[in-house]
């Protein structure tokens, strides 16, 4: 059952108006402008994918078979309107609720890039799925309990809108975005950068590692607020969350391989989806539900699991190197009402425009 009482906490307490309307970073929350000066460095248009879309178009027809269509067709049916409803929860909830004025700055830059997110994936629509009834039998698919094919889709879609109801507490509201763009999204990339590997359709591709990279900061900045609530959910919710979330991926990933692709197996999609909930359970303070392994190491290489310096890829260059990144600061671990913590010794900004800690045991190392 959710809770439903709220307490009054500083970031949702609209009576203090030195927080809500001070239009200036708030040092008892850093991490705001860690994280928004960092994905501000990131900032990217749809354009960047345009001179690679002849080439999945002919990838699509000549050298994918049925079953990595399929499995392609319900990934975009998914993401092309996940973004719309991260982006709906943001405008009509979180930025709305949330009262003080650098969240809602980030929130503002966020909704942008989900804007540009869902451009991107209707682009990538177009261009794979060019006959529109096709397409819009996919979109209206994703509504569909009832639908062989994707329901699944339709599932983690119920399941987010159902986080969207204000009569739930905002931190349940909060967590339950936290495993949607840091779960739901997972099996997809996955898939994604499986294509990758065999050098295939390169503009999803560049799209899915610029779309993962902004996902990962959405995750981590929303942790972080999690983080600073005065209150957050008991562990039992967290968990029953969690093992939700985990479930409904793991269907999503089952009904995309219908027919399994070479080096994609579906039981070990979903180890991998359980080893990314483990993961976001140790950034919330919690112990993992199981102890297995990530069956795809080179998912590493994709910062999805805080291995390697995400940040440090060559694709990173994109980076603007004007923005001065700040060092990153915690928020005091859970319930223990600490001073703001400082993380590792990188940071400064300047002419380097991207500082990370890079300490391999750094909770929040990409
Ligand atoms: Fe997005
Ligand atoms: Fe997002």
């Amino acid at each position: 059952m959710p809770e439903t009482r709220t307490l009054p906490d500083p970031l949702l307490d609209p009576s203090d108006d030195a927080t809500r309307l001070a239009q200036r970073w708030d040092q008892r929350y850093p991490f705001v402008e860690y994280w928004f000066k960092l994905h501000q460095s990131f900032l990217w248009p749809a354009e960047d994918i345009e001179s690679e879309l002849s080439l999945d178009r002919q990838q699509w027809t000549k050298d994918l078979n049925e079953a990595q269509r399929h499995f392609i067709r319900l990934i975009l049916a998914f993401f092309a309107t996940a973004d719309g409803i991260v982006s709906e929860n943001i405008n009509a909830n979180f930025a709305d609720e949330v009262q003080l004025s650098c969240v809602r700055h980030y929130y503002g830059l966020q909704n942008y890039i989900e804007g540009v997110h869902a451009e991107t994936y209707n682009i990538l629509l177009e261009n794979l799925v060019p006959r529109r009834e096709d397409a819009d039998r996919l979109i209206r698919a994703v509504s569909d309990l009832n639908d062989p094919q994707f329901s699944s889709v339709a599932a983690k879609r119920a399941w987010m809108e159902r986080y969207m109801d204000r009569a739930r507490p905002f931190r349940e509201r909060l967590l339950a975005f936290i495993f949607v763009e840091g779960c739901f999204f997972q099996g997809s990339f996955l898939g994604i950068f499986y294509f990758q590997n065999k050098n295939l359709l390169p503009a999803l591709c560049v799209a899915n590692r610029f779309i993962a990279r902004d996902e990962n900061i959405h995750t981590r900045f929303a942790i972080d607020l999690y983080r600073a609530l005065r209150e957050q959910c008991e562990p039992e919710h967290v968990y029953e969350l969690a093992r939700e979330a985990l479930q409904l991926e793991q269907q999503f990933a089952a009904q995309a391989l219908q027919v399994e692709l070479v080096g994609l197996k579906r039981e070990l999609m979903c180890q991998y989806l359980e080893f990314v909930i483990n993961g976001l359970l140790r950034d919330l303070g919690l112990e993992p539900l199981s102890q297995v392994t990530n069956p795809f190491p080179f998912m590493d290489q994709q910062g999805m699991q805080g291995k390697t310096n995400f940040f440090e890829q060559p694709e990173h260059n994109y980076a603007d190197r004007r923005i001065k990144i700040p060092q990153r600061r915690l928020p005091p671990a859970v319930g223990s009402g600490d001073p703001v913590q400082a993380v590792g010794s990188g940071g400064g900004g300047g002419a380097q425009a991207v500082q990370h800690d890079d300490s391999s045991d750094s909770e929040y190392e990409f």
